[in-house]
C-alpha cells in the first residue's frame, strides 16, 4: 500500500470510528476532532472526501479540462456521469481528488467507495455518503428500506442542494449489484439533476461478462464523458526522475514501469534497490485474486523476461487457455506477437520474487522439458541456458551454456558470452 493509499484508509477509517461515536463522542476524541485542521474537513457536512494534499499531477490536463467541463454542465442544472478508467495506479483517485480539492469552495463534494471484499458491503459508495451527511438517508439505510426509496432519497437529497455536487463512487469494478443499480437510475436521471457524478473503475480489470460493462454501456451517450488515462510518457517520467534527483535512471524506470505512475512514484520514493514493498505488496494483492490455475499460470509466466508461449505454459501447468485468458482479463498479462507478457517489467520481479528459491526451481525445471523438446534454434541457446542454471541442471548447463555463448561472441555480445561460459563452469 502506497504512503498516500495508507493515508486515504486511515483518514477514513478515523472518520468512521469518529461519526459512528456520535453523540457519544468520548471528550478525548471530541478534542481529537476538532484539534486537527484535516479533521475539520473531514467534518464539513458539504465535503466527505478522504482529504490527502493535493499532489502535482504531470500529463493530467486534458481529463482535468474534461472534468471542469461536466462541472460546469451540472452548475447549470445538466449534470454529468464521468467515467475515469484505467489500469492499478493510473491515478484514477489521485485526479479525482485533485479535482474534488480544487472545487471544494463551490461545490458540494459526497465521497464513497466500493471495497474489494469477496462479498461487497450493499450500496457500500452510498453508505460512506449517507454516514457522512447524517439525515434522512442515513436513517432508510439503516432501516433497511427498499433500494428505490433510497435511491429517491439520495435524488432529491441532490436536488435540493443549493450548490452543484461533485458525486464520486471509487472503484466501481468492485461495485455490489445495489450500487450498480443505483448507477444506472443516476444515469437515466443526471440530466436534469445539479451533479457531477465520477465513477472511477479499473478498465483492465472488466472481463466481457463483467456486470459493469452493461450498465456503463447503457449509460446515455448525451451525458457521459469517458475519461481514459493513459501511462506518463518518457517524458513526463524523466522530469519525475530528475525531480527526484535520480535522471540518469528514467529510462530504465520507464521501460520497468511502462509509465504507470503508481511504479514510477514508488520506486523514486525508495532509496533501494529492487521492486519497493508497496509495489510487491499492490501486485501480489492482484495476484491473490485470481483463480489457482491463473494463479500457477503467472507464475510460470514470471520466470521468462521476454515472455512465454501458450503451449509451453500449458505443457507446465495442465491449465491451458483458461488460466492465461484469466490473466490477460484482469490485466497482468497480454498477449505481443503470440507470447504473454507482463504488463509491467515491476510487476513480474514482484511475482517472481514471491517464489520459494524450491517452488522456482521446481518451475524452471517444468519450463525446461517442454523448451528441449523442439528443435533448438540459435536465438533460443540463452533461453535455454538461463532456465537450465535456475533450475540447476547439470546437464542441461553443460549442453545450451556453451553453445550459447559461442552464439553470443559469433554476434559481437561479449559481455553475454562471457556470462553464459562462466555459468558452465559453475
Ligand atoms: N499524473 C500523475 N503524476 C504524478 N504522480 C501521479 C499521477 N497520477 C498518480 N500519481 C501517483 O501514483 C499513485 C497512484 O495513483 P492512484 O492511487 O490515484 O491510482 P489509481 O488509478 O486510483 O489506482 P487503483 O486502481 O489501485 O485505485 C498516487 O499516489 C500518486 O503518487
Ligand atoms: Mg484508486
Amino acid at each position: 500500500m502506497s504512503w498516500g493509499k495508507f493515508c486515504l484508509s486511515a483518514l477514513a477509517i478515523f472518520w468512521k470510528i469518529a461519526t459512528s461515536c456520535d453523540s457519544g463522542m468520548s471528550s478525548g476524541m471530541q478534542w481529537l476532532v476538532s484539534g486537527f485542521s484535516w479533521a475539520q474537513d473531514m467534518r464539513d457536512p458539504v465535503c466527505s472526501t478522504p482529504l490527502i494534499a493535493p499532489m502535482e499531477l504531470v500529463e493530467r490536463e486534458q481529463a482535468l479540462a474534461a472534468l471542469i467541463s461536466g462541472l460546469a454542465s451540472a452548475a447549470d442544472g445538466e449534470g454529468r456521469v464521468a467515467l475515469l478508467a484505467g489500469e492499478a495506479g493510473i491515478g484514477k483517485s489521485a485526479l479525482a481528488s485533485r479535482f474534488a480539492a480544487a472545487h471544494r469552495d463551490t461545490a458540494d463534494v459526497l465521497w464513497g467507495a466500493c471495497d474489494a471484499l469477496f462479498t461487497p458491503r450493499p450500496l457500500g459508495p452510498l453508505r460512506d455518503i449517507a454516514l457522512h451527511m447524517q439525515g434522512a438517508l442515513l436513517t432508510a439505510l439503516e432501516a433497511d428500506r427498499d433500494r428505490h426509496h433510497l435511491f429517491s432519497l439520495f435524488l432529491r437529497g441532490l436536488r435540493e442542494r443549493k450548490r452543484p455536487a461533485i458525486v464520486i463512487f471509487e472503484d466501481v469494478h468492485w461495485a455490489d449489484e445495489a450500487t450498480l443499480d443505483l448507477i444506472k437510475f443516476l444515469g437515466r436521471r443526471i440530466a436534469a439533476v445539479r451533479a457531477l457524478v465520477i465513477l472511477t473503475y479499473r478498465d483492465d480489470e472488466l472481463d466481457p461478462r463483467h456486470p459493469l460493462r452493461s450498465v456503463l454501456g447503457d449509460l446515455p451517450p448525451e451525458t457521459t464523458l469517458r475519461i481514459p488515462l493513459q501511462p506518463l510518457s518518457e517524458q513526463s517520467v524523466m522530469s519525475l526522475a530528475r525531480n527526484a534527483g535520480r535522471t540518469n535512471e528514467a529510462a530504465r524506470l520507464h521501460a520497468a514501469t511502462g509509465g504507470n505512475p503508481f511504479y514510477v512514484t514508488e520506486v523514486l520514493a525508495n532509496e533501494g534497490a529492487g521492486v519497493p514493498a508497496t509495489v510487491r505488496d499492490a501486485v501480489l494483492a492482484r495476484a491473490a485474486r485470481l483463480s489457482p490455475s491463473a494463479r500457477e499460470t503467472l507464475d510460470v509466466a514470471s520466470l521468462s523476461p521476454g515472455g512465454i508461449e501458450p503451449w509451453i505454459v500449458e505443457a507446465c501447468t495442465g491449465c491451458g487457455a483458461a488460466g492465461l485468458d484469466e490473466c490477460v482479463s484482469r490485466g497482468m498479462l497480454r498477449l505481443v506477437r503470440g507470447n504473454y507478457v507482463f504488463r509491467h517489467e515491476l510487476a513480474r520481479l514482484a511475482v517472481l520474487d514471491a517464489l520459494s528459491p524450491l517452488r522456482r526451481r521446481e518451475l524452471h525445471r517444468a519450463v525446461l522439458q517442454p523448451l528441449r523438446s523442439r528443435p533448438t534454434s540459435p536465438e533460443m541457446l540463452a533461453r535455454l541456458a538461463h532456465h537450465a542454471e535456475a533450475a540447476d541442471d547439470h546437464e542441461a548447463i553443460l549442453e545450451y551454456a556453451p553453445a550459447a555463448g559461442h552464439h553470443a561472441a559469433s554476434m559481437g555480445a561479449h559481455r553475454e558470452a562471457v556470462a553464459h561460459f562462466a555459468g558452465a563452469l559453475r
